[in-house]
Formats: structure tokens, C-alpha cells, sequence
């Protein structure tokens, strides 16, 4: 079953074909980073323009790329929440007009779902059930994969996304957008035992997460230090930053598969790019001897084809939706609406 994916969630217009869930033909991706750059993040009015410029082209050489044309598509698969809501309508209504007037089935991804099946394109052999860290610039999550379809949430921040907490760290050591990408590269030489940073815990849910302290901590020893007149060495705070964010991570997510007794673990979002992560992970894994999934590093970010492998499992399900779908800035994962 071949299946057209369209993602535009947030700042990438992407547009794919995947067969099956798992085979990609065709895998384009329209990065807005360049517009946004300036402002220091994404902007959603702009960011919903630059979709409705691309969304064609992009779709377009996706099928060109498959040598295929929407004549031997089977479905169209869309990310319909959570997301920017303007970014979000721009491939809903896009994917709605195409699946309808070529008389196919429209299949609505939740994009966190997405997330995860980026590791069935990179690991064929992945089957649920798994425990999956899902994190992004707007989610932290920790997941038991029942099945394709069927997730439950055992833990989530409370406040801000690690995503969010690397991104906005940046910013204040005056690092480019997107922030956690350039607090991963600037930090690889520093001394992440350098500044001492909180490892927030939530009382009474161990498994969820809080980043808002640790960001707003990163912030007070740059302002105190510009208040004092001394120098901050950012590959140092970086490193620190990135050890106490990934700490929390992985210490909730070992926790949670020693006590559900899960040996598969995946990782997923834009995060589990962090190359500081993927080590933890890899050797608290080894340590422990069980199986960890990453999906490779250019299908972490927000990309198309993880929607055309969420969409097959979706379809599989009956997941189908009418010419009515709507877009949804919040949607949750484990139990999401149309
Ligand atoms: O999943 P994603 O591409 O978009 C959302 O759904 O939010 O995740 C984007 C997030 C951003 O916060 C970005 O800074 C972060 O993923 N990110 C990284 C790295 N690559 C992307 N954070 C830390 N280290 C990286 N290498
Ligand atoms: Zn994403």
C-alpha cells in the first residue's frame, strides 16, 4: 500500500510517499529555518504563509521522486495535531482537497505518533509492544507502545518540553535558532561538570519531567555573570545544560522500564537527535541488556515519511477520516480525537 504523507506541523514543509509503513520511495522536506533565523524562533504567522508557498512543490516532487503519480496512491496521510494551528490547516485542508477530488482515502497522524514510527522506517524489524521517550521542542513525553495505535502516557513535563528548555538555553547564550541543535554542536568540547544545575524531580509522579527550573537557572548564572562583569564559557554551561537536561531523561525512562518491565526502548522527536542522549542511552541500554531503537538522525526532526509509516498502522486500524477533519493545536497521544 503506498501511501502520500504531508506534514506541516510546525517549520518544515514535507511531503512523502512510504509503502507499506516502512519502505520510503520519496522523502521532501522544505526547511523554513532560514526565515525564522532572525527572529529567534518560529514565527506561526510566517510560518503558515511559507507552508501555503511550498505545500504544492514540495508535494509535487515527492511524487516525482517515487516516480509515481497520485493515480497509484492508495492514501493520504496527514499530521493533524498537536501543532501551530496555521501551519497545521495549510496540510489538512491541502491533503482534504487532494484525497477527495483523487477519490482516496484521508488518513488524519497525530504528530507525536508520527514521531515514534520514524523508528519503523530506520529499525524494519521494531514491533510494538516498547517503551518510547518522546521529545520535541513542545513535548517530553514517556510512552508504553502497546500497539501501533494504541499508547499509553506513564509520564510528561509538567511545564516546559526539553526541547524547549535546550532551545530557550540557547537563546539566552545568545546561540542562533534552532537552539538546541547549536547547544549540541557548541557543547561537544565543553565540561558538562563545569556549572552545577538542578535535576528536578515532580513529587508524587516519578515519571514526569520538569525543564522550567533548569532553564530559568541556566538564565540567572548568564545574567548574574554579565551583572558581575565575568566571562561565561557557553561550551561549558552548554555541556552542563545538556547533561542535566539528558539526565532527567534517561534516569525517568530506566526507571520506567525496570519498573513495567519493558527490554525494548525507543527514542523519538527532534531531541533524540542530541548526541548526548543517544550515548546516555545507548550505554544505560548495553548496561541493562535491552534493545534500543533511535531513528536515524535526518528522520528525528519533523519529516513526512514517519507520517506515511504512522499513517499505514493508522489505516490498518480503520482510521479514516471525512471531509470534515479540522486541525488541533493539543491533542493528546494516547487518546486522540478527530
Ligand atoms: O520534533 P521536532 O523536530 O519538532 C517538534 O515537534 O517540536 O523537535 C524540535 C526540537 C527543537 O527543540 C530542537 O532544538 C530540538 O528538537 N533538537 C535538538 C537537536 N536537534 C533538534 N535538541 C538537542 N540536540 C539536538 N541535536
Ligand atoms: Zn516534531
Amino acid at each position: 500500500m503506498k501511501i502520500l504523507a504531508i506534514e506541516s506541523s510546525c517549520d518544515e514543509t514535507a511531503a512523502a510517499v512510504v509503502e507499506d509503513g516502512r519502505r520510503v520511495l520519496s522523502n521532501v522536506i522544505a526547511s523554513q529555518v532560514k526565515e525564522h533565523i532572525i527572529y529567534g524562533g518560529v514565527v506561526p504567522e510566517i510560518a503558515s504563509r511559507l507552508h501555503a508557498q511550498a505545500i504544492s512543490g514540495v508535494v509535487k516532487k515527492a511524487l516525482d521522486d517515487a516516480s509515481v503519480t497520485i493515480a497509484d496512491i492508495d492514501a493520504v496521510a496527514v499530521t493533524y495535531a498537536p501543532g501551530l494551528i496555521g501551519a497545521l490547516l495549510v496540510g489538512v485542508n491541502f491533503a482534504k482537497g487532494l484525497a477527495f477530488s483523487a477519490g482516496k482515502p484521508l488518513i488524519p497522524v497525530h504528530h507525536l505518533r508520527s514521531h515514534i514510527a520514524a523508528n519503523y522506517i530506520t529499525s524494519p524489524g521494531l514491533e510494538p509492544p516498547f517503551l518510547c521517550l518522546v521529545v520535541s521542542g513542545g513535548h517530553s513525553h514517556i510512552v508504553t507502545v502497546n500497539g501501533y495505535t494504541d499508547l499509553t502516557v506513564i509520564g510528561k513535563t509538567r511545564d516546559d518540553a526539553a526541547g524547549e528548555c535546550m532551545d530557550k538555553s540557547a537563546r539566552a547564550m545568545g546561540l542562533d535558532y534552532p537552539g538546541g541543535v547549536n547547544l549540541d554542536r557548541i557543547s561537544a568540547e565543553g565540561n558538562p561538570a563545569a556549572y552545577k544545575l538542578p535535576r528536578p524531580r515532580v513529587d508524587g509522579s516519578k515519571y514526569d519531567f520538569s525543564f522550567s527550573g533548569l532553564k530559568t537557572a541556566v538564565v540567572n548564572i548568564i545574567h548574574n555573570a554579565a551583572q558581575k562583569g565575568e566571562d561565561v564559557s557557553i561550551p561549558d554551561l552548554g555541556a552542563s545544560c545538556i547533561d542535566a537536561v539528558t539526565k532527567c531523561l534517561v534516569d525517568n525512562t530506566v526507571e520506567a522500564a525496570l519498573e513495567y518491565g519493558y527490554k525494548k526502548i525507543a527514542l523519538a522527536g527532534g531531541v533524540s537527535a542530541n548526541s548526548v542522549l543517544r550515548r546516555k542511552m545507548t550505554e544505560v541500554c548495553a548496561e541493562n541488556g535491552w534493545e534500543l531503537y533511535m531513528p536515524e538522525k535526518n528522520l528525528c526532526g519533523d519529516n513526512a515519511a514517519m507520517v506515511g509509516a504512522q499513517g499505514y498502522y493508522e489505516f490498518l486500524s480503520g482510521n479514516t477520516a471525512d471531509e470534515t477533519l479540522n486541525a488541533y493545536a493539543t491533542m493528546p497521544i494516547d487518546n486522540p480525537s478527530k
